[in-house]
């Protein structure tokens, strides 16, 4: 019988590469979006807006059994800190963390009692460096990156692995995706210009998603995934420097790549 993967946000980028790459090698896929799309692909889609507890009751009552959970579904917050309100920086939090929760709360009782499953949560290397401008997303994907390596933990017993992946620059739509910051504060203008330029280059150098989805259906396959993922360039090397440099030469070396005033 083919495993039942459901990978939330599938409608493009990392999501849609990873629902596509176990469709491929024969699980039964149901992915997600805010919005009605058409299956194909070998890709069921269903609706899900992880923000909202009863859509996400539907979602998961619709799959039914589930052996691998992918919880992708995320948002980018771009700003500085200051310009970005508390209600924009609490959807990013309820995106990227609390859906997170949502979903896997919505999963886990079926998976204790087979006292089996897999969930994989995508995080990001943001989680590692508070990279100006993009604060409350690295403080989205920092919360989750503890939260799950504690659920690993508390799981692990009842026959369910739980892993993090940390993605470095991918190509996908996520900054296209992300919404405007409503409030500019002058005194920001030119590092906040300089951290928008670094991060969109970043971006568009990014490498091809299919590469992370792989890795996911890797982690999926393995007897015994670890607790942690770095996937692309920069995601095992950033961690290292940021524990073994001193403080003050890490700032230095993160204004120098963000051209801010040093
Ligand atoms: N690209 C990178 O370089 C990079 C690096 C590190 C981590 N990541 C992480 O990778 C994951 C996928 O991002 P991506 O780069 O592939 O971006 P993307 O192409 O914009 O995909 C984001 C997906 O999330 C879904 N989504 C957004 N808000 C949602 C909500 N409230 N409820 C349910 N689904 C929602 C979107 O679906 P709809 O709009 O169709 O609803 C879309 O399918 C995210 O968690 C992101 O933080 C990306």
């Amino acid at each position: 019988m083919p495993i039942t993967v459901l990978v939330t946000g599938a409608s493009s980028g990392i999501g849609r590469a990873t629902a596509l790459a176990f469709a491929e090698h024969g699980a039964r896929v149901f992915g997600t979006s805010r919005h009605p799309r058409p299956a194909g692909d070998g890709v069921e889609m269903l609706e899900l807006d992880v923000r909202s507890a009863e859509s996400v009751r539907r979602c998961v009552e619709r799959v039914g059994r589930i052996d691998v959970l992918v919880n992708n579904a995320g948002v980018m917050c771009e700003g500085f800190a200051e310009e970005v309100t508390p209600a924009q920086a609490q959807e990013v939090l309820e995106a990227n963390f609390l859906g997170t929760v949502r979903v896997t709360n919505a999963v886990l009782p079926g998976m204790r009692a087979r006292r089996a499953g897999r969930i994989v949560n995508v995080g990001s290397l943001a989680a590692w460096v508070g990279e100006p401008g993009e604060g409350f997303y690295a403080a989205s994907k920092a919360a989750l990156a503890r939260y799950t390596e504690a659920l690993r933990q508390e799981v692990w017993h009842l026959g369910i692995a739980v892993s993090l992946v940390e993605p470095g620059a991918f190509r996908t739509g996520v900054l296209a995706a992300a919404p405007a910051v409503e409030s500019r504060i002058a005194d920001y203008d030119g590092p906040r210009e300089s951290a928008h330029h670094t991060l969109h280059r970043a971006l568009r150098r990014g490498e091809d998603p299919g590469k992370v989805a792989e890795l996911i259906r890797r982690i999926a396959a393995s007897r015994s995934p670890r607790g942690r993922y770095g996937a692309g360039r920069g995601a095992c090397w950033v961690p290292r420097l940021k524990t073994l440099l001193p403080q003050r030469l890490f700032e230095f070396a993160l204004r120098r790549a963000y051209r801010l005033p040093r």
